[in-house]
């Protein structure tokens, strides 16, 4: 995607490692950072420089190889993949690509470790900007249908989405915002209900970033508008992405994801998950299983932003002494989903949904 007409990835080798864009700084401030060792990889997850589960993957994976650059050994190797995959603990592309990593240079000999890891974690950010893009062709077919459906007199089709599910949560493309970026390109009307998406406001600060740079019109709301958007048949369809997809086709998304698809329910909105294959895990049966991540309650009794003057600074917002509880994704049930739009196509949120699409897989979690 581009930011001021430069291409730009959110992850590319770079010096002595890799460069990672900082979304810890954006929408203010357009700023990049090396990774050149597994402690600045974990961090830069841990702390959210990267974020968005596809990108947590490829920036782990390249943690690794950082890691083997300094000791190839057995032990590094262990200690690396237990430090990444300990970093964030839901979207389960961090310990897929890890085991990836650790799987195609364990047989090896120490010296030739490091050198095949960083072609694999080219390969695994590769793979995953095509993927987005075939996911982006086969969601456009979803929204041109709609949007032909509502005829261009009645106004663009009005999509919502959660979270950040773009480019900066991939490597490039998104999920999510894929086929709202080809709409987009093909000229199709299109605006997008961007949810604010508390407490970190992915929504307000990078799918709002992102969507701005394209030229996407779209506006922001508060995260509990989108049901009163829907019951005046202001939203069109839902599109969001997910950190972990199970093999019977629950969703773990950002939290609140799962109100939304409740309220699109409610009121006959369509509702897409895009995702990779690499954001599914056979090898859980139900989303019941899904370890959710629970962050800082910092997050939530501050709030960090600009001021007028442009200074970034963070205020607290609730009162000394009162507790906060910040779970950071939550799961909505296959029923609520209108369809999973994967790089291989379209499939119902199911085990046989899945199971079409993806013949290969055996089945762990029956
Ligand atoms: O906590 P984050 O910002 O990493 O959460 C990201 C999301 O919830 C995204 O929707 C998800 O990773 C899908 S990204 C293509």
């Amino acid at each position: 995607m581009k930011i001021h007409n430069t291409h730009y990835r959110t992850i590319w080798p770079a010096g002595e490692g890799v460069r990672v864009i900082d979304q810890t700084q954006l929408p203010f401030t357009f700023a990049t950072a090396d990774l050149r060792s597994l402690n600045d990889a974990v961090e830069a997850i841990r702390v959210m420089i990267v974020r968005g589960a596809p990108l947590i993957g490829a920036t782990a994976a390249y943690g690794v190889a950082l890691a083997l650059r300094a000791d190839a050994s057995d032990a590094s190797l262990a200690a690396a993949a237990k430090a990444l995959k300990a970093a964030r603990p839901t979207a389960v592309n961090l310990a897929w690509a890890v085991d990836r990593v650790s799987a195609t240079v364990a047989p090896l000999a120490p010296a030739h470790r490091a050198a095949a890891a960083w072609t694999e974690a080219g390969d695994i950010a590769d793979a995953d900007v095509e993927q987005c893009r075939a996911i982006g062709q086969h969601g456009l077919a979803i929204i041109r249908a709609l949007a032909s459906k509502k005829g261009r007199d009645s106004g663009p089709l009005n999509i919502l989405t959660h979270c950040n599910a773009g480019w900066l949560a991939c490597v490039d493309w998104g999920t999510a915002l894929a086929p709202v970026y080809m709409a987009h390109d093909a000229g199709i009307p299109i605006h997008v209900w961007v949810d604010e998406t508390r407490p970190r406001n992915q929504g307000a600060s990078l799918t709002a970033y992102e969507l701005g740079a394209h030229g996407v019109p779209h506006t922001v709301i508060a995260d509990n508008t989108g049901g009163l958007l829907m019951q005046r048949s202001e939203v069109d369809m839902a599109i969001v992405g997910s950190d972990r997809t199970v093999a019977n086709g629950d969703v773990c998304n950002k939290i609140g994801t799962y109100l939304k698809a409740l309220a699109a329910h409610d009121t006959g909105v369509p509702f897409y998950v895009a995702l990779p294959s690499s954001t599914i895990d056979w090898n859980l049966a139900s989303g019941g299983l899904i370890p959710i991540e629970e962050r800082d309650a910092r997050e939530l009794t501050h709030i960090s932003g600009q001021t007028e003057a442009g200074a970034l600074e963070t205020v607290r917002i609730a009162p000394e002494g009162s507790r906060a509880l910040n779970p950071a994704f939550d799961v909505t049930p296959a029923r609520l989903v209108t369809g999973l739009i994967t790089e291989r196509g379209v499939c119902a949120a199911s085990r046989a949904g899945l199971k079409s699409l993806f013949p290969e897989i055996p089945a762990a979690a029956e």
